[in-house]
């Protein structure tokens, strides 16, 4: 096993492995179209059939007596899978509490707090689409002003970061939501710095941590953050609608569910333990998750994955000559990269959302290769994951695919 350079330096960076060209894992223990080359896992996460299992046996336990499964059961299920999770994400369990996404995450501290005509809310522009609609409803809704700082992209390195978000606090400034990995640029932002600077100002730090949990080693007791919201979704490889929400003690009187229920005013577990009648199966199979993962080996896939992540990325580069858009110690599992000229000027009298999405399509339709384009910065660039079930093949058919335009 070898160590990249950059990582020996940085307890952020993930290290990588001597070479990742075969899958880590068969790709049959999931359910995934065996004709077709899935290279996003990024976008929905791809659980892995025993985990699908573990889920519906706690479902047909539920059905078995729903009432003693709802009232007697359940509260102590789901607080045993709460801190099951808690421990893989260094948080204490009382401070962590499910929710079904990270846009329920964001949604549920935004909406709990209340802000003044003229507060600012700090993001920056490289901020999941969803979550900015999030902050647009809050700030039309309060008069607040949302500050977006201007992350170039390509980037040279974290400090770029850190300027341009340094750049837009004020003393207005009440709130900083601020991305753990971010989503089009695919970027491991310095966190810990991020929430440095905001408590050095007194600001309150919300953060995005939808694409972290099993990428990145998590301490969240220690981040210095207020909120923090993951998926286990999307690289914990758990169902659909397994997400946390972590809380500080001293914020959590004032974080409330979406959904107001029996639990309020009964402290924070309490209040998101019960939401209403639900099927709860994705939280309670987050064990059999974790077990699929360390079964794995959390340090391996994490080596397997960067270092298919780098190979697929260099080779993609090489193929198409582009030029790296941001150095290898701000990624993790996934890398978006510039498409070459020819494709930024295809069909160009359409908008370039239209352009990103005919391109999707067309590389699913007459490659079955499925990878999101996005449109970002006034560009089309492609973001590849790499997965345990990925190898690098998969990635020379896209170059393959993208070196020329359609007949
Ligand atoms: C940075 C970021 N935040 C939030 C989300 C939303 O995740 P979900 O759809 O699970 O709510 C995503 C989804 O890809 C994301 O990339």
């Amino acid at each position: 096993m070898s160590f990249s350079s950059s990582a020996r330096s940085d307890p952020c960076c993930l290290e990588a492995a001597a070479s990742a060209e075969a899958p880590l894992c068969d790709r049959s223990l999931w359910g995934l179209d065996p004709q077709a080359i899935f290279l996003n896992h990024g976008s929905f996460g791809a659980t892995p059939k025993k985990v699908l299992q573990a889920q519906s046996v706690w479902q047909e336990r539920l059905e078995a007596q729903p009432v003693q499964f709802m009232g007697e059961e359940l509260p102590r299920a789901l607080r045993a899978a709460a801190a099951e999770l808690a421990q893989f994400v260094g948080a204490e369990p009382e401070n962590l509490v499910f929710v079904e996404n990270a846009t329920g995450g964001i949604n549920t501290v935004l909406r709990s707090l209340s802000f003044r005509p003229g507060d600012q809310i700090a993001c920056t522009n490289h901020g999941y689409g969803a979550v900015r609609q999030a902050l647009r409803y809050v700030c039309e809704r309060w008069g607040a002003v949302l500050a977006e700082a201007q992350i170039p992209f390509p980037i040279a390195g974290p400090e770029q970061v850190l300027a341009a978000f340094a750049a837009i606090l004020t003393p207005q400034t009440r709130l900083a939501v601020v991305d753990h990995l971010t989503s089009p640029t695919a970027l491991i932002y310095p966190l810990a710095e991020l929430v440095g600077l905001c408590r050095q100002r007194g600001i309150p730090v919300l953060v995005d941590g939808a694409h972290a949990p099993g990428v990145l080693p998590l301490e969240l007791e220690s981040l210095g953050a207020d909120w923090y919201t993951g998926n286990a979704h999307k690289w914990l490889f758990a169902p659909k609608g397994c997400a946390f929400l972590w809380a500080a003690p001293h914020r959590q009187a004032q974080t409330h569910p979406l959904a107001i229920s029996h639990g309020y005013g009964q402290g924070f577990t309490a209040e998101f333990d019960w939401v209403g009648t639900r099927d709860p199966s994705a939280w309670l199979a987050i064990s059999a998750a974790l077990a699929f993962i360390r079964e794995l080996g959390v340090e391996r896939l994490r080596q397997h994955n960067h270092t298919l992540l780098l190979q697929a990325r260099q080779l993609l580069l090489e193929k198409l000559e582009g030029i790296p858009p941001a150095p290898e110690k701000m990624l993790g599992f996934m890398a978006t990269l510039p498409l070459p000229p020819f494709w930024q000027q295809w069909i160009p009298e359409l908008p370039l959302a239209e352009r990103a999405r005919r391109l999707h399509d067309y590389l699913w339709q007459m490659h079955r290769i499925e990878v999101p384009i996005i449109p970002f910065a006034g560009q089309l660039w492609v973001r590849i994951s790499a997965q345990v079930y990925n190898h690098l093949a998969e990635y020379e058919q896209l170059a393959l695919a993208l070196q020329r335009l359609p007949k």
